[in-house]
């Protein structure tokens, strides 16, 4: 649905997207990591049609950004990164607006703008002044806009920037919505967690290029899975290497020379438990046993590097 190929765009000599390739397929809710500065404004303001690219192209249901912009704008709902001022507009006055602006009837605008307005959960605030919503209220309002067409793609600037771990939770259920309908949506965030929340896959993007992309399925069986453990010794790490080689669940131990012992461990909780006590009972010293927080990203970064290096 969505195919980006060999998308750069340089501001003067400064080359932001760097020949992005990127193929989204329809359905998809597809997340786009990076840091500040890392070009997803760039990438989605070009998908949006509202920056030429320097070379390569996007297409959106087979319409190319370059050539055929307008069918693309039909296709495709934007949500930029920052808001505009709304002087003295109500909820349901500023999408009746833009409504309007779409030359959607009087009598269908009101219809539509309800629907809208239930799926974005601002049914309650249609006649409430727009300066006076929250931060994640108007973030989803402008989401409830750039639905107004039924666009099949929506691309999301940082949708989630900002908002609280309540608003975070009502995005992500917006987000199911969105996919029930049917839509593509491609998203961008600079916090992984944020995104691995609301996307069925994630990309990221690393000074203008795409530099690793997997499904979050996966890298939620990654976390799910093996536990790394780490065990502080007093003394030679060498009788407790034995001890540990010869238990199961345990691989890839690895003693160092401080007499800590890292491994993975695949058992649950009680094995956990029954291994602690069996090493405390054959006396290795044990100082300390601990489990180490799996970090979304180092996972993530894992999986992606394996996929690259097969
Ligand atoms: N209009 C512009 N002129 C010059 N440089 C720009 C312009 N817009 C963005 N940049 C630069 O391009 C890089 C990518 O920016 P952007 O796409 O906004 O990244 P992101 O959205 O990932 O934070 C940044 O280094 C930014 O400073
Ligand atoms: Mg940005």
């Amino acid at each position: 649905m969505i195919d980006i190929r060999k998308l750069s765009k340089s501001y003067g000599s400064f080359q932001a997207l760097r020949e992005l390739d990127l193929e989204i397929a329809g359905g998809t809710v597809f997340g786009v990591v990076g840091a500040n500065g890392a070009g997803k404004s760039t990438a989605f303001s070009i998908l949006a049609t509202l920056l030429p690219p320097t070379s390569g192209d996007a297409f959106i249901g087979g319409s190319s950004v370059r050539t055929a912009a307008a069918d693309v704008r039909k296709k495709i709902g934007y949500m930029p990164d920052f808001f505009g001022v709304y002087d003295q507009l109500k909820t349901d006055e500023y999408l009746d607006f833009y409504a309007a602006s779409y030359g959607i009837d009087v009598r269908q605008r009101q219809v539509l703008i309800g629907q809208l307005l239930e799926l974005v959960n601002l049914e309650q605030k249609h006649d409430a002044y727009v300066d006076s919503l929250s931060r994640g209220m108007k973030q989803r309002l402008c989401l409830a806009r750039s639905l107004i067409h039924d666009p099949e793609v929506l691309i999301l600037d940082e949708p989630a920037s900002g908002l609280d771990p309540r608003a975070r939770v009502e995005m992500r259920e917006i987000m199911k919505r969105l996919k029930g309908m049917d839509k593509t949506v491609l998203i961008s965030s600079h916090i992984l967690p944020e995104l691995a929340e609301m996307c069925d896959e994630i990309g990221v993007l690393d000074r203008g290029r795409l530099v690793a992309r997997n499904s979050v399925r996966e890298i939620h069986t990654r976390l799910k899975g093996d536990r790394v453990i780490t065990v502080k010794l007093n003394g030679s790490p060498d009788l407790a290497v034995r001890f540990f080689e010869e238990r199961p669940f345990i691989s890839a131990i690895r003693p160092d020379s401080a007499g800590e012992i890292t491994f993975s461990f695949s058992g649950g909780e009680a094995d956990q438990a029954e291994l602690l006590s069996a090493a405390v009972s054959r006396g290795l010293g044990i100082r300390s046993f601990s489990e180490e927080e799996t970090d979304l990203e180092d996972v993530f970064m894992a999986i992606t590097k394996e996929g690259a290096e097969q």
